[in-house]
């Protein structure tokens, strides 16, 4: 009996212990979602915008939808104070980071900072090299959930990458806050190869998406893109065989949704080629990014969103493809000159089946699942037009798809 009670004493004492360790290893057990600066912004941002979006991110629903986070990106910092603290802009953000991550977290939502693994960041700004723990120390005092850690003007080598990555997972640990890190370096030394051990639940795997379809090339190397430009077909040729990789906690990251830009003039989205999509092409890309379960980062101005953006934003049954409990990444189960497939396994033993015509004009799909390695659906939800259809006596689907459209069915047995 005083052994029980000894067990159960120690129990009680340990299980906040425990849990603590528990949220540390768990911190993105799906991929994150939310609104990112800056595909849109470059570095003019200023608090303003940021409340004003997070403001537009309640109203529109997409909080609510899951994309519970705001992502500030480069160009807030505004150097460091006598004592080598990191400080924001203070015309750009006048009363503060911290007042400003209150206000979002006011709103129900999480909020991301941004830094580099060298003295300045990509475009020019204060980085944290050397300055790691002080750094995370701020970050964790000012309350942010989220880092993206950049890798401009650092050197080329896996070793140091993977060092410096490390460090600043550790100072993120010894913060006192639980931060999310997100590592950034396009993909050109294999992150998702060493990332995860390196501490980060999220890598990017391809240089920056442009808002375009496709650069016209196919390359086997995510370096080459970063002079083409990377539409959102050169990033999903890349990415798509990355599927192994991906898990809770250790997602691929493809970059942001250009949905919605439509080639905005001056935006770092719209250089090298990016001169805007058709809403199919965005549409495509919200769903390729789904069944990759990829993070989820809008980068269009939310405030101000046409019908379209907000309908292919705000489709649940294709968000929910994206948030699987099982946190697979699709497989790429066929590849040539006229369609990709890909197939994910979700939680409760659906299927979500992934049709995308790469080629310029309409196609008629004939798809026979058991070629696939499918047998026993009884039905097929298209998650665009909601539409069922009957397999029960038939096991094939067979539909028109639009030039560079990506039709996507939850199968159910
Ligand atoms: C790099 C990153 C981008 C963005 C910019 C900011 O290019 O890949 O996503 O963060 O830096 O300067």
């Amino acid at each position: 009996m005083n052994k029980l009670r000894t067990f159960i004493f120690l129990l009680l004492i340990l299980s906040p212990v425990l849990q603590k360790a528990q949220t540390k290893s768990d911190l993105a057990p799906s991929p994150p979602m939310g609104f990112m600066t800056w595909n849109y912004f470059g570095v003019n941002i200023n608090e303003q915008d940021i409340k004003t979006l997070a403001d537009a991110m309640v109203e529109t629903g997409l909080r609510d939808l899951g994309f519970n986070y705001i992502f500030i990106d480069d160009g807030w910092q505004g150097g460091r104070d006598n004592k080598n603290n990191i400080i924001a802009d203070s015309k750009k953000f006048p009363s503060g980071m911290k007042s400003l991550v209150d206000y979002v977290h006011s709103k129900g939502m999480k909020i991301g900072i941004y830094s580099d693994a060298a003295p300045l960041t990509c475009a020019g700004y204060t980085a944290s090299l050397h300055f790691e723990e002080q750094d995370a120390k701020t970050f964790a005092k000012w309350g942010f959930d989220y880092l993206k850690y950049d890798y401009c003007g650092a050197p080329s080598d896996w070793q140091t990458a993977i060092h410096r990555y490390e460090k600043m997972s550790k100072a993120l640990k010894n913060s006192g806050r639980d931060i999310v890190l997100s590592i950034c370096e396009w993909g050109d030394r294999q992150p998702w190869l060493w990332a995860s051990k390196a501490g980060g639940q999220l890598w990017r795997t391809t240089a920056d998406v442009r808002d375009k379809w496709y650069s016209g090339k196919k390359v086997s190397n995510p370096s080459e893109l970063h002079g083409l430009g990377a539409g959102i077909l050169d990033i999903l040729n890349l990415n798509a065989d990355l599927y192994a990789y991906a898990g809770k906690n250790a997602w691929n990251d493809p970059d942001m949704l250009v949905v919605g830009l439509y080639g905005k003039k001056g935006a770092p989205s719209s250089e090298l080629g990016g001169k805007g999509c058709t809403d199919i092409e965005y549409q495509s890309q919200m769903s390729l990014w789904c069944l990759m379960a990829a993070p989820l980062m809008i980068t269009c101005d939310i405030r101000k969103m046409n019908k379209a953006t907000k309908r292919i934003l705000s489709n649940s049954d294709i968000i929910a493809i994206d948030q699987d409990a099982l946190g697979k990444q699709a497989q790429r189960v066929v590849n040539n000159e006229t369609w990709q497939i890909f197939v994910k396994n979700l939680a409760n033993g659906d299927i979500a089946l992934g049709i995308l015509n790469v080629t310029d004009n309409e196609q008629i799909a004939n798809i026979n699942l058991l070629d696939l390695g499918i047998s026993g659906a009884i039905s097929a939800k298209d998650l665009w037009s909601k539409k069922n259809i009957d397999l029960s006596k038939k096991g094939y689907i067979s539909t028109k798809v639009a030039s560079h459209e990506t039709k996507v069915y939850r199968l159910k047995f």
